[in-house]
């Protein structure tokens, strides 16, 4: 993984439990990834993997307890965000890292007008008074793509639908300009047009206002389409990394050669449902001492069964979690 000191965000070695009564639950082990400025980071891997926890993690939004960040750093602007008291974390995020989540009614408070729920972060982290945050309210909800802004401050989530709400989502969390952008399956839930224009819309925003962007989906043809560097995740930890040509052109591990399989066309496919790769998902509440992968792959020999692979070189940026590839070179010739 880079250790590149222009990262806007450089995470490295984060493990995160969660203490339940039957026992400890290894969610995120040992996830490491550097963010560039201006960069698309698309995150994959099929429910369960651990994305949303790792992402959660980083911006302290897990209930702490049950949730416990073990080990790691998170390095951001000078700090790390795993030191940050709450209060620090509370004014950093939604300011200097902006977060949109997969379901827009849940996320936008249905007794308050959009106009409200706008402004309410330039008011709390900008200090703007009433008029100057109306006044760039309407300019987000205008740069969103949402005509007619003025009038449209006044309404209430009901009145927006899905895709809109959606839009909604991304203006607030752009309001204070942040330097990261990090979006949790935003499309999932919305039908695939306007999943397209939702997606058009995010590449059209970094083309204008340059922020790093975190995408996480299970969907292999958003990443190919708009993603610069893909990680893709299994089991809590990071199975693969790599620019996104590379990755797609000559994916090293079994599961992301597995994932690419499941999608009829990479460039323009459909959401696809990453479980009908055949087997059932690792168990996380034993520490992993195997590659979480083993039991569901068809490359697995006897030392995946014994010992947990740390991420090796493929090829310059390009790296992935797996034995099989790295003593055979992943047989990449046949
Ligand atoms: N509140 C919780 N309590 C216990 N375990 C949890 C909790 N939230 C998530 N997990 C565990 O963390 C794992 C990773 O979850 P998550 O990051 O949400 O996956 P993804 O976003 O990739 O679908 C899940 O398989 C689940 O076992
Ligand atoms: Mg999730």
């Amino acid at each position: 993984m880079p250790r590149d000191g222009q990262s806007v965000l450089h995470v490295q070695g984060l493990k995160t439990v969660f203490s339940t009564r039957s026992g400890d639950i290894h969610a995120v082990n040992r996830v490491s990834f550097a963010l560039q400025p201006g960069e698309l980071l698309g995150v994959v891997g099929e429910s369960g993997s651990g994305k949303s926890v790792t992402m959660m993690s980083l911006i302290g939004l897990l209930p702490m307890p049950p949730a416990e960040v073990r080990e790691g750093s998170v390095q951001f602007d000078g700090h790390d965000l795993l030191k940050l008291g709450r209060k620090e974390l509370q004014a950093l995020r939604g300011r200097d890292i902006g977060f949109v989540f997969q379901d827009p009614m849940t996320s936008l408070n249905p007794v308050f007008t959009v106009g409200f729920q706008i402004m309410e972060p330039l008011r709390r982290h900008m200090g703007m008074d009433k008029p100057a945050a109306r006044r760039r309210a309407a300019e987000l909800l205008q740069l969103v793509g949402i005509s007619d802004a003025e009038r449209r401050l006044r309404d209430f989530p009901h009145q927006f639908s899905g895709g809109m709400r959606q839009r909604v989502m991304i203006a607030i969390a752009l309001a204070c300009d942040p330097k990261v952008l990090i979006a949790d399956e935003p499309t999932t839930a919305l039908d695939v047009t306007i999943q397209a224009q939702i997606l058009e819309l995010v590449k059209e925003l970094r083309q204008k206002l340059g922020m790093s962007i975190i995408w996480i989906t299970h969907d292999l043809g958003v990443i190919a389409g708009i993603a610069d560097r893909v990680m893709v995740m299994y089991g809590g930890q990071v199975v693969e990394y790599g620019p996104v040509r590379e990755v797609f052109s000559n994916p090293a591990h079994p599961y992301t050669r597995a994932l690419m399989t499941t999608v009829p066309s990479v460039r323009g496919a459909r959401a696809e449902k990453l479980n009908v790769i055949e087997g059932q998902p690792p168990i996380l509440s034993q520490h992993p001492t195997a590659c979480p992968f083993c039991a569901r792959c068809p490359k697995a020999f006897d030392r995946c069964g014994r010992e947990n692979p740390r991420r090796y070189t493929v090829a310059p940026g390009h790296d992935t979690a797996c034995f099989w590839d790295h003593e055979t070179g992943g047989a990449r010739d046949g």
